[in-house]
């Protein structure tokens, strides 16, 4: 399994894998300052909810490093004034590199809360460093309790349709909805993972296929346009994708193209299930009308690998993510059970 992202302790240096690369080429970029980070953010050097969430914090903590060693030709790097203006202007930067996740502003949030009984921006760099190794290895914690709580759910033979990369590159390692294909394959159960192709940025074609195959789970890839064909010919037991934000009533983004696979799956009876971590639930949004739908470049759309695929009048629109309203939600599997809305939102129940 490869590491999405790594710290490097001695050199303060966050190691980034440019998944833009893969399949081809395995490259770790370095980054020092959070505007770089940001950047890797909104370029998809990194992407997943999860790991944008990890890699921002990773970017806020590099700020705060840089502050105390005196990185700032304005200031003598001591004002707490100058301090904190510099750390909201990188929270901001970070933030806004890509707004549908809430694991942006969430893992954010905890680095600023766990600032507020530091004295000095050293010690705020120092508390900031270890929250951020911290949040690393919860994600793998946590995934590691979805993928038990999901395998659970499916039995011997089964076979999964998953959508765009939910894998160990979304997060820290082990995955949320890949999480549950690796725990059930280490139980025996999986016959089969479908993985959609993912268009435009491909990430099931180049990324969840690419994974699952360094680790040996037996994987289909299909054009989006098939999933349908696939579910009529009883070919799909269970459909598990992750999730970018859940909203208070269950409503759940996801890649564009998600809705779509609930609609499907529904129509067929084929569970449709949401694998994410707790912190994915957001309860400052009450359902999914409120959620920022980013809208990407049209480029990637009328363009594939570098080359023009359209007219060069074309048009094109590209929102990267869709919302699934909560009563096509078979469940929403997270590291503590299964929650479950049907019609009654916030109602929850142990798996
Ligand atoms: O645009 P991406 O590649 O960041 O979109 C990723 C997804 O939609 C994932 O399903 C989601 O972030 C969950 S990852 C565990």
């Amino acid at each position: 399994m490869f590491q999405t992202l790594a710290w490097d302790e001695k050199n303060k240096i966050l190691k980034l894998l440019d998944q833009r690369l893969l399949p081809h080429q395995v490259v770790y970029k370095k980054y020092r300052r959070a505007s770089q980070v940001a950047r890797a953010i909104n370029k998809m050097v990194v992407r997943g909810a999860p790991a944008i969430g990890i890699t921002g914090a990773f970017g806020l903590t590099l700020e705060a490093l840089h502050f105390s060693s005196g990185g700032f030709s304005s200031g003598d790097g001591s004002s707490s004034l100058d301090f904190w203006h510099t750390m909201n202007n990188a929270y901001q930067e970070i933030v806004s590199s890509r707004p549908t996740a809430v694991n942006l502003s969430w893992a954010l949030n905890r680095l600023w809360k766990n600032a507020e009984t530091a004295v000095s921006p050293r010690e705020v760099a120092e508390q900031w460093e270890k929250e951020s190794l911290a949040l690393l290895q919860e994600d793998i914690n946590t995934n590691k309790k979805i993928g038990e709580n999901g395998a659970a759910l499916l039995n011997p033979g089964c076979r999964i349709l998953t959508h765009c990369n939910a894998g160990a590159l979304a997060t820290a390692g082990w995955g949320t909805a890949l999480g549950i294909a690796r725990t059930a394959h280490q139980q025996g159960k999986v016959e089969m993972v479908y993985a959609g192709e993912t268009r435009p940025y491909l990430q099931g074609a180049r990324l969840t296929a690419f994974e699952l195959l360094s680790d040996g789970i037996p994987v289909t890839l299909f054009t989006d346009n098939s999933a349908g064909h696939l579910m009529q010919k009883g070919l799909v037991d269970a459909v598990i994708v992750g999730a970018d934000r859940i909203a208070f009533n269950g409503d759940t983004a996801n890649k564009i193209g998600t809705y779509s696979l609930a609609i499907l799956a529904n129509y067929h009876q084929v569970p449709f299930y949401a694998a994410a971590p707790l912190s994915t639930v957001d309860p400052e949004t009450e359902n999914g009308d409120s959620i920022t739908i980013e809208e990407r470049d049209a480029s990637e759309v009328t363009h594939l690998g570098g080359q023009r695929i359209a007219p060069g009048q074309a048009t094109a629109c590209n929102p990267s993510f869709d919302v699934t309203p909560a009563r096509l939600v078979s469940g929403i599997i997270t590291e503590k059970g299964v929650i479950k809305y049907p019609g009654t939102p916030g109602e929850f129940i142990d798996s």
